[in-house]
């Protein structure tokens, strides 16, 4: 029998599930996996009341796959207008857990996102009283500032200011790309931790020139260079509670993808656990995958840790070359080429 390795069932703690006829079409995916995920709030118009994600909540559960058994941990997206009065709301609720920072600009459907951290300091001293926690979208987005660079710069310029002026907030650095984000996370206290996509662990810039302009390995933060992969590598297999799971799947039309303004995400929901192992095995470290996929995410969120398990086993599976996406279809990544491992059912 082929190689095995069984985990407990993990959870995805940055996920984009967008809404309507295509929750339909990427929601399987995840929940064939994943107990919880953490949904992203960047709908058209964006989620920013506890209402709304409930509404939003409503609508997951309402197209979840026949006996599923998933649990959306709902965000709130914060704006200049956002108010500490719906903060705590959200912490009342029980089904929102984390407010979602974009800065105005930097990605898909953030134009009402924050433009001065000015604008949201009540909002911030409530959250950090509150222990939620605020996802961070660590982009500069003044475009004088190399896109290579917006990260780092971002963690110069405005996150090591904003952990020190809100010491116990907690704070999750979203999908990081660099060396810049593993030391900063490493240095910070324990408030501060990060979640690494299977993409960014895998992929390198050069992916994104490989024969030819590649959309589908377009994302935000974009893909950086091999160095800072290895630094991401590093860090996610050291065995560190601050490093967890966290795909960003980001399902787009195949058109608005190929285009000639492709915009930002890759698909990885359909084989999300299969790429994080192939990345821990590259480098030997497959002993290393449960603690960051299952445990350390829920341990900073202080929920329970999932019982039951999954299986993955080491078997070749061809990708299709597209899925279905609502009346359209989305290109997965690897499409049309191999998985080195894949789910046992
Ligand atoms: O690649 C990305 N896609 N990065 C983001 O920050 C947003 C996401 C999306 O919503 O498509
Ligand atoms: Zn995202």
């Amino acid at each position: 029998m082929s190689e095995r390795i069984t985990i407990t069932r993990p959870d995805d703690w940055h996920l984009h599930v967008r809404d309507g006829d295509f929750l339909k079409a990427v929601l399987p995916d995840t929940v064939k996996r994943f107990a919880r995920a953490i949904i992203m709030p960047n709908l058209k118009p964006p989620v920013i009341s506890v209402a709304q994600a409930k509404a939003y909540y409503d609508r997951i559960m309402a197209s979840l796959p026949a006996g599923a058994s998933f649990t959306p941990l709902m965000t709130l997206y914060l704006t200049e207008n956002s108010r500490v009065e719906e903060m705590e709301l959200a912490k009342q609720s029980g089904f929102v857990q984390a407010v979602k920072y974009y800065p105005a600009g930097a990605t898909t459907n953030s134009d009402s996102g924050v433009r001065q951290w000015g604008s949201v300091e009540a909002v911030l001293e409530a959250m950090e009283q509150l222990g939620l926690p605020l996802l961070v979208h660590g982009e500069v987005t003044d475009p004088h500032v190399d896109v290579f660079d917006r990260e780092r710069v971002f963690i110069e310029e405005e996150l090591i200011p904003l952990v020190l002026k809100y010491p116990k907030l907690k704070v999750v650095l979203e999908h990081i790309t660099t060396a810049s984000a593993v030391k900063f996370v490493l240095t910070a206290g324990s408030n501060v931790a990060a979640t690494v996509t299977a993409h960014h662990l895998l992929l390198n810039r050069n992916a994104l020139f490989q024969g030819g302009i590649r959309p589908h390995h377009y994302c935000l933060p974009v893909l950086k260079r091999e160095t800072h992969r290895q630094a991401l590598l590093e860090a996610v297999i050291s065995g560190n509670p601050k490093f967890f799971l966290g795909t960003d799947s980001a399902p787009h039309a195949q058109n608005v993808k190929e285009n000639a303004c492709g915009c930002a995400g890759i698909y990885t929901a359909h084989a999300a656990i299969e790429l994080y192992a192939e990345a821990f095995e590259s480098v030997g470290a497959l002993d290393k995958l449960e603690g960051f996929a299952s445990f350390y995410g829920a341990d900073f969120y202080g929920l329970a840790r999932n019982k039951d398990q999954i299986t993955i086993e080491k078997q070749q599976v061809k990708v299709p070359l597209t899925l279905p996406y609502g009346s359209q279809s989305l290109v997965p990544m690897r499409s049309g080429e191999y998985l080195i491992w894949s789910l046992v059912a």
